[in-house]
């Protein structure tokens, strides 16, 4: 592949209002244009001016950067602690008593935190879980609903210099039980459940079910939220609100080298294990930092809501890190957009004042079905600013964002970033970049991006290419936890100086990025990203599966949906609750948002002759279309025109 088709023609341009580039942090072009070339002519001197004002330091740091391809390490020598900087920082000023943390359940009740008091309870949790025997370089693994308890929960384990492995609540017992262990994690925090839908969701036996085959894990920390009946290991199992609630509410941070482990998150990539991408504390702090401050243009009046869980990047870097270092007042929300009605989003929104929102495209197109009765029910007034993330933004859905939601007055800032990049590498800065729909428009300060063919050489304007990122920066993943052969051949080994970020993307004239989606084995599900590997080893685990292809094909909704073409045993007759099962089990083996649309049987599954799946021609099938790609290396080629016949 040498370019990727493109055909998307948009040419709608919404400049930033007058208004709100005169209150913004950085207004007008040309205060970008210039910040954008320091930071390209000289990032050492760009990124240590701002890591010393924007850092709190223990011990300040002697070297900017050490970029030894494909390894970076940044504010060598410095030392520092993350919760200080989240928290400790703000104790001096007028933002004591500021509200840190809004949080809304989803049956309705609302607590709110200031600095001060989340201060002393992520001291109470960090001195209770030094008591269970957390120190500096373990790992903890966080299993946890929306509720106040994770942030306290992750923030504990940074100022103790204990590693956070927060796993999505979604995640099943297995899936929670590989990331335990890859982790080694010696403690576990989780709940007895969380709200959803109306009822309570069990988190415990979950956590109960991994413990029994993790034996590093040897004590678990419970939080009752729910009140429902959990089953109890004495000696390992803690309640919460029992020890935390008993402990000392100060307790000095551990002062942290700024390379040490901030927290590892796993993510998908193209083969069955999931990766544990490797955050280090400086450099991330201060990324999500000015990329909270600039791109949200976070005030100290904003009332900021993202939407997304904590177990997922977006979570961790614009939920906690990036805004609580700004001192901005965060609003947490337990539950699901639709319960009790589907316009409890804009209901909070007028509730609390909401300024800034971010949320995700397939949550846009899923309230664009939802219908506009239910946001104009609401007072919306309040914001200012929204954002999206995840996947890319039809402009179908942009356009209604910007109608329903902004009332035209919003800009939207359309953030692409991933896992990997910390936080967001290409947006508009709300106030200085004209938006387009569907664009994630120009990069960040300090990032330099290419959109290049297979050889690394760029590409001309408007035409598909790799993403690359061509220089370090610092919010950027150091490693893969346990597996640094992998960090290296899945980012650097197309090319040895230059991250590869497995997107396709175009650059337009005006230099606009144009993000085309994957161009490697993995879906985007509702924003979830998921390896068709992962999902074909979960369905060859089940006895009645011979073998299995997976691929994403296009949702209206979910952007991907699921369809895995299924080869049974051949005694196995193709029945429909077989196709359950074959759900049920990819929802036990990795979780129930890994559930695929659709599972089709397959006599055989079309190959090349070294056997490779030609995943390619599934795709067309899956999306219904003819097959217009190359089939001369394909083995048997009447197995295409059976997969066709199949079809029902
Ligand atoms: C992949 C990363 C970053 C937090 C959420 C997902 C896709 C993300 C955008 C966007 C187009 C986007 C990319 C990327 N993606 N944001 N604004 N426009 N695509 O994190 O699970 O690490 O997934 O999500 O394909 O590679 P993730």
């Amino acid at each position: 592949m040498t370019t990727i088709e493109s055909l998307l023609k948009e040419e709608r341009r919404f400049e930033p209002s007058a208004a709100f580039t005169a209150a913004a942090h950085l207004s007008g072009g040309a205060a970008y244009d210039e910040l954008y070339r320091r930071s390209l002519e000289d990032p050492e001197s760009f990124w240590s001016e701002r890591a010393r004002a924007d850092l709190l330091w223990s011990k300040p740091f002697e070297q900017v950067l050490d970029w030894r391809p494909p390894h970076a390490r940044w504010f060598l020598g410095g030392q520092l602690n993350a919760s200080a900087n989240c928290l400790d920082k703000h104790l001096s000023g007028p933002r004591r008593n500021k509200a840190a943390l809004i949080w809304e359940g989803e049956p309705g009740e609302i607590r709110t935190y200031t600095y001060l008091q989340l201060h002393r309870e992520v001291c109470k949790a960090a001195n209770a879980l030094a008591a269970l025997g957390v120190e500096k370089g373990d790992r903890v693994a966080i299993y946890m609903p929306m509720i106040p308890e994770i942030v306290v929960a992750m923030l504990a384990c940074a100022r103790l210099g204990a590693a956070h492995t927060v796993v999505f609540g979604g995640f099943s017992a297995e899936a929670l039980r590989d990331r335990i262990l890859d982790a080694q994690a010696k403690l576990v925090i989780t709940a007895d459940g969380g709200f959803r839908r109306g009822a309570a969701l069990p988190l415990k036996p979950a956590v109960d079910a991994a413990c029994e085959q993790a034996p590093c894990v040897q004590n678990v920390l419970v939080v009752r939220r729910c009140g429902n009946p959990v089953s109890w290991v004495a000696g390992r199992d803690h309640w919460w609100q029992e020890v935390v609630e008993r402990a000392l509410p100060v307790r000095p941070a551990t002062a942290v080298d700024s390379e040490h482990l901030l927290f590892t998150l796993y993510t998908s990539g193209t083969t069955g294990k999931p990766k544990g991408i490797v955050h280090t504390t400086a450099g991330y702090l201060l990324y999500t930092q000015m990329t909270s401050r600039y791109v949200f243009d976070l005030k100290d009046e904003d009332v900021y809501w993202c939407t997304a869980d904590c177990g997922w990047i977006t979570g961790h870097s614009y939920i906690v890190y990036g805004p609580l270092q700004c001192g901005a007042t965060v609003l947490l929300y337990e539950g699901t957009p639709n319960t009790p009605h589907p316009g409890r989003f804009w209901e909070m929104i007028g509730r609390h004042r909401v300024t800034v929102f971010y949320t995700a495209p397939t949550a846009i197109r899923t309230f664009v079905k939802w219908g506009d009765e239910h946001p104009l029910r609401f007072d919306l007034s309040s914001l200012r600013l929204l954002g999206t993330v995840g996947e890319p933004i039809n402009p179908e859905a942009w356009m209604w964002y910007h109608r329903l939601i902004g009332k035209e007055r919003c800009p939207i800032v359309d953030t692409w970033w991933q896992t990997e990049t910390g936080g967001i590498l290409i947006s508009p800065l709300p106030g200085v970049t004209a938006t387009k729909p569907g664009s994630a428009t120009k990069p960040f300060f300090g990032i330099e991006p290419e959109v290049v063919n297979e050889k690394g050489e760029a590409c001309a304007a408007d035409h598909g290419g790799l993403l690359v990122i061509k220089r370090p920066w610092p919010g950027m993943l150091r490693t893969v936890y346990n597996d640094d052969q992998r960090y290296r051949e899945t980012y650097f080994g197309r090319f040895p100086t230059m991250y590869f970020t497995g997107d396709g993307a175009r650059r337009d004239k005006d230099g606009y990025f144009w993000i085309l989606g994957r161009v490697d084995d993995v879906m985007n599900v509702s924003g979830h990203r998921l390896s068709t590997m992962e999902i074909e080893s979960a369905l060859v685990s089940h006895e009645a599966v011979a073998e299995a292809a997976v691929v994403g094909r296009p949702d209206a909704l979910t952007g991907q949906a699921i369809t895995a073409f299924v080869t049974l045993h051949s005694k196995e007759p193709k029945l429909d609750s077989m196709r359950e099962a074959l759900k049920a089990h990819v929802a036990k083996e990795i979780g129930a948002f890994a559930r695929p649309a659709e599972i089709r049987f397959a006599e055989a599954l079309p190959k090349t002759r070294s056997g490779k799946i030609m995943r390619r021609l599934l795709r067309d099938i899956a999306a219904g279309q003819q097959t217009v790609g190359d089939t001369t290396t394909l083995e048997d080629l009447s197995v295409l025109a059976r997969l066709r016949e199949d079809e029902d």
